[in-house]
């Protein structure tokens, strides 16, 4: 229970790490607030989640990609709940592999949007609340953001920025005891692994080549990173703050 009766955000809470952040934080007591425009799974996580006790989750129904509607639904929650004691920013896209030149403007902007500012959006419109119960806020990035990603630019970029948001909002927060940190997985099997796989020529071989980058030979499970999720989200983490967590399973070992 180390979550108990606390209330967390997690964006992007109906599929992948998302929801393995719901279900880890739901499973230690927390009262979980899932954003998404998933509707149908977002719903029947939140239920499924709440059932099995002991914490409960909600759904909340938000398009991370409107600084608008991130607003309201964090004023929903505090209406609903009475409180904020954490934010997860996590949802976020992959466009399929491509170069610079394949690249347009317009889908660079679009990705910046779902994936950084979100976060900046979302950590913005929760800080007043955050700031009342010492809070935190963990942002998922990629460990694209320090290796690069071929053909991802624009993803890797996105990524890029979410860590040195975490960096300068750490210090901004910190004076009022709000922590900000973020996790950077290698390879998670989720939906958007999956599909990534999808766009290219033998899906089955491209998983089980991510799937050897690690030393362990296999990919994360979304629990496993919604376990330091929630390590970041507790005070077993009181003095770590504007840190990237290398949740990575070695693959950068060895290059
Ligand atoms: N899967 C990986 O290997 C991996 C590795 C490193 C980082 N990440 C990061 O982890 C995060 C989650 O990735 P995932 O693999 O679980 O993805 P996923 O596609 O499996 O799940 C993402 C969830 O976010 C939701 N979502 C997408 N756009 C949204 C929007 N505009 N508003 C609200 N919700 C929205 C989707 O409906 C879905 O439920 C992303 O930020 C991604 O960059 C993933």
């Amino acid at each position: 229970m180390r979550y108990a009766d606390k209330v967390v955000i997690v964006t992007g809470g109906a599929a992948g790490i998302g929801a393995g952040c719901v279900r880890v934080f739901a499973r230690e007591g927390g009262r979980v607030a899932l954003f998404d425009i998933d509707a149908e799974h977002g719903e029947a996580l939140a239920r499924e989640v709440s059932a099995a006790g002991p914490g409960q989750a909600r759904f909340f129904h938000c398009d991370v990609s409107r600084a608008d509607d991130l607003e309201r639904a964090v004023g929903d929650v505090a209406a609903a709940f009475g409180r904020i004691d954490g934010l997860i920013n996590n949802a976020g896209i992959h466009p399929p592999a491509q170069s610079i030149d394949e690249t347009s403007i317009d889908s660079l902007e679009q990705v910046l949007r779902v994936n950084f500012v979100s976060t900046f959006a979302a950590s913005k419109h929760a800080a007043p609340w955050l700031r009342r119960t010492r809070g935190t806020i963990v942002n998922v990035s990629s460990m694209t953001a320090v290796l690069g990603q071929e053909h991802s630019a624009a993803y890797a970029a996105s990524k890029g920025a979410q860590l040195s948001f975490t960096k300068a909002l750490a210090l901004e927060l910190g004076r009022d005891g709000v922590r900000v940190n973020a996790v950077l997985p290698s390879n998670v099997d989720t939906p958007l692994m999956r599909a990534w796989a999808a766009t290219l020529d033998d899906p089955e071989s491209a998983l089980e080549r991510v799937a050897g980058l690690q030393v362990f030979g296999r990919m994360a499970d979304p629990e496993e990173i919604g376990r330091v999720c929630l390590f970041l989200s507790t005070d077993d983490s009181s003095f770590m703050t504007g840190q990237g967590l290398e949740v990575e399973g070695g693959a950068s070992l060895d290059y």
